[in-house]
């Protein structure tokens, strides 16, 4: 057994995060870690809201209100918006947090005395308007690399390159748009270079995947250049050199600690020992759930950082890097007003296991996916209702109906070597991280059930007097619930539970360890039968701008942003 330490990118709190947002970090790390505790390996599963930077700081100056004020009302409403959709997180907390502020202060201290730190003049980019440097996301202008015209002061979305405010072309301020003067200012620089000595070798070595090796390797043979950590800004965490009183460390610089800080918290809550067991420990399993734009943050800098401060924390075992999640064919946007937020999902449909698994479905493994109405109602109507629900349905009416409630018997060799197999291509898949993979097997375990149940007819075998015969096909169906139940515990935790109790199981199906019973005899009397799911209606996809449009005018009600 190994431990597991999965983390997913902090959200910022500018915003309420879209479902594209969910999929790529939160849900599949959720799924991620939910398998893992079934398979009884240790694991600690955190992230939290990412407080500071420029997006959190132009939000509240185009309300009027301070940074704070902002970040204690959406932290707290996403946090509750995570819990309503099953994220099953050992601590979500804040960087503004007292913990994570000391211990950042404290790392940057071991890393300035390790020699990793230096200071240099610099010509930054000023509006006279605002009367603030710009940095990051407060400056925005043409992308150097690839021309993108609305490329940021720190990086560029379409590209992915970190940049410098100078490195823009045609810089303008982001607050009102006027051409910034450049203005001397001390920062604090991290000796990236000299920090990622031996990371290449690591990097070769490690068993990341291709798409962020590659990122990764390409950019550091383009050459990697010391970054600056310090900021001018008020709103962060205040930078702990000598000399560097009133700035702030750069946000991207922090946050990544917040997975180590977030472990801290626990401990210092709940008095256990998290920390030691799982960051001073080399072997640990880092794996990170995050949207590609991310990469180098966590594959480069995170990385070095840990090196640099001289302990001997665990490197990442695995960067999951999604594509983008498409709204209709569409880029999502607030300001357009495409998409769907994890907010409205709710409202419109207020079971999350069927957003929860779509979104697995549609999870943008290898490439850009795209989130269409016609496919949600396909994967809930065809998939869980159809392959699973209607199976499910099936197997325990007719044990209800015709046996008494009750069957035992001989599971089919056949069907118990097929169901095997899928559970082993199941569980190397989500070791992989490859969850949209996972889930055609779970699929395929239902599929397989429906198919036995036709060919056998136990119906036909019970009118012909051949009891026992019905008795070893029904039993060898629940057989296959029982395996359903425990295939789906991840995506689908509330319904993976109800079937665990349908069938008579005890306990719940979300002990740890417990799909290392895969394989084990189900038991012989079953609980009520009731529907899994429940269709979607035929006009849906009639009805749904019309609903979702409803929905809006409410959420928007609600929501603190
Ligand atoms: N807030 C960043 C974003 O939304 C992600 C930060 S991930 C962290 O892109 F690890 F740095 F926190
Ligand atoms: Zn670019």
């Amino acid at each position: 057994m190994a431990k597991w330490i999965v983390g997913s990118a902090w959200p910022y709190v500018n915003t309420v995060p879209h479902l594209g947002n969910l999929v790529g970090s939160i849900l599949s790390a959720d799924v991620f870690a939910r398998f893992l505790r079934l398979m009884g390996e240790d694991v600690v599963f955190v992230s939290g809201s990412d407080e500071h930077g420029t997006p959190i700081e132009i939000e509240a100056k185009k309300r009027g209100i301070e940074p704070k004020e902002l970040t204690d009302k959406v932290h707290e409403y996403v946090k509750k918006m995570f819990e309503k959709w099953l994220i099953s997180f050992d601590n979500y907390t804040r960087t503004h947090n007292p913990v994570h502020m000391e211990f950042v202060r404290e790392t940057f201290m071991k890393i300035y005395n390790n020699g990793y730190i230096f200071t240099q003049d610099v010509i930054m980019p000023y509006c006279l308007k605002d009367k603030i440097f710009l940095p990051d996301r407060f400056i925005i202008g043409i992308c150097p690399y690839c021309g993108a015209p609305d490329a940021r002061g720190d990086q560029c979305e379409r590209c992915g390159k970190l940049l410098d405010p100078p490195d823009l072309v045609n810089p303008k301020c982001a607050l009102c748009g006027s051409r910034p003067i450049w203005k001397k200012t001390t920062h604090w620089f991290f000796d990236l270079p000299k920090a990622s000595g031996g990371l290449i070798e690591w990097l070769e070595k490690s068993d990341l995947p291709t798409n962020v090796k590659k990122f990764t390797l390409n950019w550091i043979k383009e050459g990697l250049t010391p970054r600056a950590v310090t900021r001018d800004n008020k709103w962060g965490i205040p930078a702990p050199f000598p000399g560097a009183e009133g700035k702030t460390i750069y946000v991207w610089f922090e946050a990544v600690l917040g997975y180590l800080s977030a472990v801290k918290e626990i401990d210092d809550k709940k008095g256990t020992n998290l920390f030691e067991k799982f960051w001073k420990d080399v072997n640990s399993r880092p794996v990170y759930f995050i949207g590609k734009d991310n990469i180098p943050f966590h594959s480069i800098i995170l990385p070095a950082l840990l090196r640099a401060s001289g302990e001997d924390y665990p490197l990442p075992y695995n960067i999951s890097a999604t594509e983008y999640l498409m709204f209709e064919g569409k880029k999502f946007s607030k300001r357009r007003r495409i998409g769907i937020w994890i907010d409205e999902a709710l409202e419109l449909l207020p079971n999350p296991d069927y957003w929860r698994f779509a979104l697995i479905r549609m999870r943008p493994e290898e490439r850009d996916t795209n989130f269409t109405w016609r496919e949600f109602y396909r994967i809930v109507n065809s998939e869980l209702n159809d392959d699973i629900g209607n199976f499910v349905h099936r197997v325990l009416t007719f044990i209800e109906r015709r046996l008494g409630g009750e069957v035992s018997g001989k599971v089919d060799k056949n069907i118990f070597k097929r169901i095997k197999e899928l559970h082993e291509r199941y569980v190397k898949a989500m070791y992989k991280t490859r969850e949209k993979e996972a889930s055609n097997y779970l699929l395929e375990m239902a599929r397989l059930g429906n198919k036995y149940l036709n060919e056998k007819e136990p119906w036909r075998l019970i009118k012909e007097g051949k009891e026992e015969e019905a008795r070893d096909v029904m039993y060898t169906c629940l057989y296959i619930l029982r395996e359903l139940a425990l295939h789906m515990a991840p995506f689908t935790p509330q319904a993976a539970e109800r079937l665990w109790k349908m069938i008579g199981e005890n306990g719940s199906v979300h002990e740890s360890g417990r799909l290392l019973s895969s394989g084990a005899a189900p038991p012989t009397k079953i609980g009520e039968p009731e529907p899994l799911f429940q269709k979607l209606p035929k006009d849906f996809l009639d009805k749904v701008d019309e609903m979702l449009n409803e929905v809006r005018k409410k959420v928007e009600k609600q929501r603190p942003i």
